[in-house]
């Protein structure tokens, strides 16, 4: 089927209370893995494209591999543009298809956050195209970050709902906690922040850094009110952990497909894994006959 709106999948993770898996992808091997776990599933999902995987492989190429993947499927795909900060590349993701764009100006004041979230919903809305905005930091690391520091960087309720009245977001990334990246010590989400937050914000609420969360916690977070949930590093870490492992036995090996295709497979047992834990499994009624992903090795 074509790509779907972002605010078209999280509607039904609101109306059913289950969270949706955003993926993000890196190159062809990403693609299949997500949307392979996401037929194995059953479940709606969302695939991503950060800064850096734009830079890797290119804005034009992740656009058209993830609209081959989701035109041969059943299941809802939504082409979603992680943390963008540049209003010209925003348009650029616009005019090659992407069905979700983020604007991260959570750098920057709260009114120029505001105005430039606002520019860029005023344009995506236009074309169908549903837009998250983030309010607060997500740090990269919390290593050497103090527990007023860290506090500093969380989202604030009022300032959330302001947010999202002003701009006409479709969906809140939210700092509660979590760190993008690998953690240093367990990751501490403010529980109480997010139900505040919850009760405050009209829109759908998205968790980054999700990687390393526990299972227990990721669950309380959807259960709060979380819709989408942004996982890299796990991905990343299964993929390169069986790259390891493969070239470690057969160091001798150079056909590229026996060392990507088992790294393939290793993603996909943890997003499979990452889509039941959030409880979008099963989620899609229609059309239960599974078919493989385009490339699939024999
Ligand atoms: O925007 C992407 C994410 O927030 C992924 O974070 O690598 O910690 O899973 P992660
Ligand atoms: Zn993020």
């Amino acid at each position: 089927m074509p790509l779907v709106s972002l605010k078209s999948v999280l509607e039904g993770a609101e109306k059913e209370g289950y969270g949706v898996g955003a993926f993000n992808c890196h190159n062809l091997e990403f693609i299949q893995a997500i949307l392979k776990a996401a037929e194995l599933e059953a479940a709606p999902v969302i695939i991503q494209a950060s800064q850096g995987a734009i830079k890797y492989a290119g804005l034009d190429y992740v656009a058209s591999l993830v609209k081959v993947a989701a035109s041969s499927t059943f299941i809802p795909v939504v082409l979603h543009l992680d943390h963008g900060t540049d209003f010209v590349q925003v348009m650029r993701a616009l005019r090659a298809g992407f069905t979700s764009v983020m604007f991260d100006g959570s750098c920057l004041p709260l009114e120029e956050n505001i105005a430039l979230t606002k520019k860029v919903v005023e344009v995506a809305h236009a074309m169908g195209v549903s837009v998250e905005g983030e309010l607060g930091r997500i740090p990269g690391t919390e290593e050497h970050i103090t527990v007023s520091a860290r506090e500093a960087f969380f989202t604030d309720p009022q300032e959330a709902a302001f947010f999202v009245e002003e701009t006409g977001v479709d969906a809140l990334a939210v700092s509660v906690g979590t760190a993008h990246g690998i953690y240093q010590g367990p990751p501490e989400i403010d529980f109480q922040r997010l139900k505040e937050l919850k009760e405050k914000v009209p829109v759908p609420l998205v968790l980054h850094g999700a990687s390393g969360v526990p299972d227990g916690d990721l669950q309380r977070a959807v259960t709060l009110g979380v819709r989408k949930v942004n996982i890299d590093t796990d991905i990343r870490t299964a993929f390169v952990l069986s790259l390891r492992k493969t070239l470690a036995a057969a160091p001798q090996e150079i056909d590229p497909r026996k060392i990507l295709g088992p790294a393939r497979e290793a993603a996909v047992e943890v997003i499979r894994h990452k889509i039941r834990t959030l409880g979008s499994s099963g989620r899609i009624k229609e059309g239960f006959l599974y078919k493989t992903t385009p490339g699939d090795l024999p």
